[in-house]
Formats: C-alpha cells, sequence, structure tokens
C-alpha cells in the first residue's frame, strides 16, 4: 500500500453565496472570473499551477492531501444503477458502459485502464462544492462533474470534446498533451471516438491541485502516471441551433393549446371568384400573419420560455423519489422557518426574467408574488431559508416540488444517499 490511503482527504469548501467576480482566484491562476471569460473561456486553453493550493500547502507540511472521494467510494457509487460510467481499457482500446461491480474493474496498479463516472455532484458533496465555485458561468451552460480513476498508462486516447471543460488533477499525477490541430478526423473502426493523427504541441504534468482549461474542439490526450490518477472534469453543455429551435417550437406549440382567439375557424366572406383554385387563398396567409403579430408568435421574447423550459430539463437518468413520511403543508412550513430548503442535486433550476423553470415546468406560472420571489431567491442562491413565502396552500409549488423530491431540506441524509 502506497502513502496514497494514509493521507488526509482534501475537502473543499462550498463557494459563497457572492463570488467577487473581479478579485483575482488561485482556482483561475490568479486572475479574475471576469478576466477568465474575456480572455480564455471559450477561446484558448489555459493552464493552472496550485489551482488549489491546500495541496503543494499540505505537501509542505508533510501532509499530502489525497482525493475527498476514495478510489473505493468511487467504484461504490460506479456500481448504481443509475449512475452513468465507463470502462475504457487501451492496448487493443475497449470500452464498456456500466454499472460496474467492484470485481469488474482492475487494481489501481493494473497498466492501462481508467473508470470514469458522471454527474458525481449528485452522489458526493465534495464533488457538488467543488462545482459550486464555476458559478460565475451561466447554469444552463454546466454539464455536470466528471471523475475518472485510472491506473498508470489510463486514458481515454487523443480526442477532442464539442465542449468546454474544466480539468482538474486531485489525486496521482496525469501528463495532459494538448494541440490546436485543425485535423480532427477519427480512426475509423474503433469503439472510441480517438483521433487519427494527433500532433501534440505542448506537454504538461498534472498535480494534485493542478488545472487545465480547454475550450472545444483542442486535440487532447491526458495519460495516467501513477495508480489511481483521478481527474475531475468540470464538464459544460452546448445545444445545436437546431435542437434549440426545434425544442422551443414545441413547447410553443404545446403553450398556444388554450388560446380562445385559435379556437375560432378561419373565415372568408371577402374570397372572390378565383382563376387559379389550386392556390392557397391569399387571405389565409394574411390572417394568419395577423394572428402571428398579436400573439408575439413572431417575436423572440414569447419563443424563450420554450427554450429556458428545455434547458430546465434534468439528466434523463435523474431519479427523484418522493419524501418519506411526507411532511403536511403546516408541518413543511414549520420546518422552513428553521431548516433550508435546497433543490435536490439532480434538479435543474433556470430563470428567464422573474419566471423560473424547474426539471421542465414553469413554477411561477399563477402562483403568489411570495412564492415567486422564492422561487427567483432558491434559483439565484440554490438555498432558501424562512417560511414567509409559503401560503397555507397544498397547491403552493414550493410544497409540492418538496413532495416531488426536486426540492429537499438541508442538512438532510436524504441528500447523498
Ligand atoms: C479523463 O479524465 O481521463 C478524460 C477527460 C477528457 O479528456 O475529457
Ligand atoms: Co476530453
Amino acid at each position: 500500500m502506497t502513502a496514497f490511503y494514509l493521507s488526509k482527504p482534501y475537502e473543499p469548501p462550498q463557494a459563497p453565496e457572492n463570488l467577487p467576480l473581479d478579485l483575482p482566484w488561485a482556482l483561475l491562476g490568479g486572475i479574475s472570473p471576469e478576466k477568465f471569460m474575456k480572455k480564455y473561456w471559450h477561446k484558448k486553453p489555459l493552464l493552472v499551477r496550485g489551482a488549489i493550493p491546500a495541496f503543494e500547502l499540505a505537501k509542505t507540511v508533510h501532509e499530502p492531501l489525497s482525493s475527498p472521494i476514495s478510489p473505493k467510494e468511487l467504484f461504490k457509487i460506479a456500481s448504481k444503477d443509475d449512475v452513468e460510467s465507463r470502462l475504457i481499457k487501451a492496448h487493443p482500446w475497449s470500452f464498456e458502459e456500466g454499472p460496474f461491480s467492484k470485481k469488474s474493474i482492475p487494481s489501481l496498479e493494473t497498466a492501462d485502464w481508467t473508470l470514469l463516472v458522471q454527474g458525481m455532484e449528485a452522489w458526493h458533496p465534495a464533488a457538488a462544492n467543488v462545482l459550486s465555485w464555476f458559478r460565475f458561468i451561466p447554469d444552463a451552460r454546466l454539464d455536470d462533474l466528471m471523475i475518472s480513476i485510472a491506473g498508470p498508462g489510463g486514458g481515454v486516447g487523443p480526442h477532442f470534446d464539442s465542449y468546454d471543460v474544466f480539468l482538474i488533477q486531485m489525486s496521482g499525477r496525469r501528463r495532459w498533451k494538448i494541440s490546436e490541430q485543425t485535423d480532427l478526423s477519427l480512426s475509423p473502426d474503433l469503439p472510441l471516438k480517438i483521433l487519427q493523427n494527433f500532433q501534440p504541441e505542448q506537454e504538461w504534468d498534472l498535480e494534485p491541485g493542478d488545472m487545465l482549461y480547454l475550450p472545444p474542439h483542442i486535440a487532447h490526450d491526458g495519460i495516467a502516471l501513477d495508480a489511481g490518477c483521478q481527474t475531475w472534469s468540470v464538464g459544460f453543455r452546448a445545444q445545436s441551433y437546431k435542437e434549440l429551435i426545434q425544442e422551443g417550437l414545441w413547447r410553443l406549440a404545446e403553450s398556444l393549446e388554450n388560446v380562445p382567439e385559435l379556437e375560432k375557424r378561419f373565415a372568408d366572406p371577402r374570397q372572390g371568384a378565383t382563376t387559379s383554385p389550386e392556390q392557397l387563398p391569399n387571405e389565409l396567409s394574411k390572417q394568419i400573419a395577423v394572428l402571428l403579430r398579436n400573439l408575439k408568435l413572431d417575436q423572440v421574447e414569447t419563443f424563450m420560455p420554450g427554450v429556458a423550459e428545455y434547458l430546465s430539463e434534468p439528466k434523463p437518468q435523474a431519479i427523484f423519489t418522493p419524501p418519506k413520511d411526507a411532511l403536511d403543508i403546516g408541518q413543511f412550513k414549520s420546518l422552513l422557518s428553521k431548516q433550508a430548503l435546497v433543490p435536490h442535486p439532480q434538479t435543474r433550476l433556470i430563470a428567464l426574467g422573474k419566471t423560473i423553470f424547474c426539471n421542465g415546468e414553469d413554477m411561477t406560472l399563477g402562483q403568489t408574488p411570495f412564492n415567486q420571489k422564492a422561487w427567483q431567491s432558491l434559483a439565484a442562491k440554490r438555498l432558501l431559508k424562512g417560511s414567509g413565502f409559503i401560503a397555507n396552500n397544498p397547491e403552493d409549488s414550493l410544497f409540492e416540488a418538496y413532495l416531488a423530491g426536486w426540492l429537499i431540506f438541508s442538512p438532510s441524509t436524504e441528500r447523498w444517499l
């Protein structure tokens, strides 16, 4: 056994409620989030040595830190049915999807394998805390926190991603090679997306506490140098315009279900005798143009609620369980005066101005102004304190979201089971 097991786990703190956006951050290499977004985000790579200074500090006093999550804990999480995980082996390349039993994962000392576990923020508070520091980027862009654990030589091969990613080294060392090459052609006949002609331009060995930020389409290859190498990837998402428009349109179409004006039938008392009966009547286009204008269907403001609703959909594998022995509205109110309500880690909350969408539903529609304020604060802070927001009405949408398991009381043991 190596000293790896004897070291103390790093305990990442939760980010403060108001992130200091104009101050230098160690996490970003001594620049502010404002400067990072201007100079690097979605533009160019950034290597940060000592992004988490605690690792270097602990080393200087000979008390090295280990990853907040032990290999054993990680393997246990990868064995769950509702966790997305993949096992990748090199020489030759092979790919398997989880869940994985402990026995099916090679020992940490075995060479050339890596296990990737997605959505870790839902399964461990340390992962959720690390993610909380990235809220200087809109929630709608965030995908999840993935953890990779590997044996020496393990990696997913040279590839590129279509999304931005922050790669935080949490245990052991990983050698990263990157390239801004334009040839992004993939090797045919492999179970993985591997570049057929990777030409590294830069190379670094990352130690625990170091971080590499990569914008989309930068070719990269990360190879574990040590047994139990852990890399935590804060990953982002960006939908295609086609997806955004299609999803928005479907939802907009649904929202027209109860518009009285649209129940009326097409009427054409002004239709004249026609010599071209095969043509759609002009009157029809004219009337539809008027309707589109009147209902503001030609304006982006009308379209955006559907987009926000779509972006607030949780991951497909998210499972919400209603609370055991659910409180009634009175008990709920009284507990809320003592304990904070937080979103379940798999709950997505997106605000469009003052309208709040939670897990694909508009929660503020038809609710009291107090309730709407509460949702706005919950979306902004991801936490709600005080019971003044709740009406004594079991149809209050905060209470309904609690009953659905979308909102939970914190600290709650249920959160991390
Ligand atoms: C890894 O952590 O091994 C893979 C992350 C990546 O390259 O995107
Ligand atoms: Co990648």
